[in-house]
């Protein structure tokens, strides 16, 4: 084996078609035993359920080679959770949790070369979908549905890495109160595709959106969780009580690493944009985006600077950054099954 031969530190958050996936249907009520492809393409029936009534799910995670040489991933078994959830709400058959682990584990090892080596600042993004590939043409369920795995190399998600970004308040909302917000299917990114385009083009990285009941509490951005350091030094997690954020597994994972390996106050609470401006620190969490510390909000051309200000990280946020990387490189002792060793 040998690795590939790509410019691991600038390769960006783009789709590189690796060596293998992994493909498993569902078709007669159950699902087939799966196997590794090389396929990288899909062929579906122009009435598939995927193309009419957006029946998919999907999940992303990261798998990472290790200072001694191992490739580990991070708590797959809330992905392979989540995705049953997220099937669960559409309708879909779940694809199990065991199996979507051991599928995770084969398509990473088959794709070892594509594992960027350690300290080049990449990972190997692991994307696992389902979708319906059974024919509808009235509006139901279909009974037919394929998930799959692909993985290909990435670089950090926001352009510049650990540098501050500025976000907008958005005139869009993301997903309906007690909608499907909290779960990762591609119906809620379409929704958010022009609000994105529209940010960009004002020159701003990403999208606040407010609940969109009252457009008076933070949720989240398109494609993360979000995190305050309110004056104490103490972190405030946005909540929903419309149940319209995604339940972020790297949000959790803060969290838990607030609470037990910083000392730190974690409140979990509605947060109303009115009282942002008493935070000192923003940050983004995901899996894509890690810890993106954010250095100001937009709010219809009122700006809401945070006292990190834009050159770097604020330190609470910093802390929280260092001490989930280093759990997930394996720096620093993680809780009990959070590394999961592919190899
Ligand atoms: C809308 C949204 N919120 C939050 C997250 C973060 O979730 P996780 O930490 O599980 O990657 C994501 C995906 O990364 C997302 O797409």
């Amino acid at each position: 084996m040998s690795k590939k031969d790509l410019d691991w530190s600038s390769i960006g958050f783009n789709y590189h078609v690796a060596d293998y996936r992994y493909v498993s249907n569902y078709k007669d009520g159950k699902w087939d035993d799966g196997e590794i492809t090389t396929d990288a393409k899909i062929v579906l029936s122009e009435d598939a359920g995927v193309l009419h009534y957006a029946q998919e799910v999907f999940e992303g995670l990261k798998a990472y080679e290790t200072e001694d040489g191992h490739i580990v991933c991070f708590r797959p078994d809330l992905n392979a959770t989540r995705m049953m959830d997220s099937a669960r709400r559409l309708e879909m058959p779940e694809f199990p949790a065991e199996r979507f682990i051991k599928a995770v584990e084969e398509v990473v090892k088959a794709n070892e070369d594509w594992v960027p080596p350690f300290g080049s600042g990449a990972t190997l993004y692991i994307r696992p979908l389902m979708f319906a590939t059974g024919n509808v043409i009235g509006v139901k369920p279909a009974d037919e549905y394929q998930f799959r795995i692909f993985v290909t190399p990435v670089g950090p998600y926001f352009k510049g890495g650990a540098k501050p970004i500025v976000v907008k308040i958005s005139d869009f909302d993301r997903a309906a109160p007690h909608g499907t917000g909290n779960i990762k299917a591609g119906l809620n990114y379409a929704m958010s595709l022009h609000a994105i385009v529209t940010a960009h083009e004002e020159g701003f990285a990403e999208n606040v959106y407010l609940d969109a009941q009252s457009r008076t509490y933070i949720e989240e951005t398109g494609g993360a969780n979000i995190l305050f350091v309110d004056e104490n030094g103490n972190l405030v997690v946005p909540k929903s009580f419309t149940d319209s954020i995604l339940p972020s597994i790297t949000r959790r994972s803060i969290v838990q690493v607030a609470k037990d390996y910083l000392g730190l106050e974690v409140d979990e609470r509605p947060v109303r944009l009115d009282e942002v401006h008493n935070f000192k620190e923003m940050g983004l969490c995901g899996t894509a985006a890690v810890i993106s510390p954010v250095g100001k909000i937009n709010d219809h051309g009122k700006e809401i600077c945070f006292e990190s200000g834009m050159d770097e990280m604020g330190p609470v946020i910093k802390k929280l950054y260092d001490t989930l990387t280093g759990i997930q490189m394996g720096e620093i002792e993680a809780p009990e099954g959070w590394v999961h060793v592919i190899k």
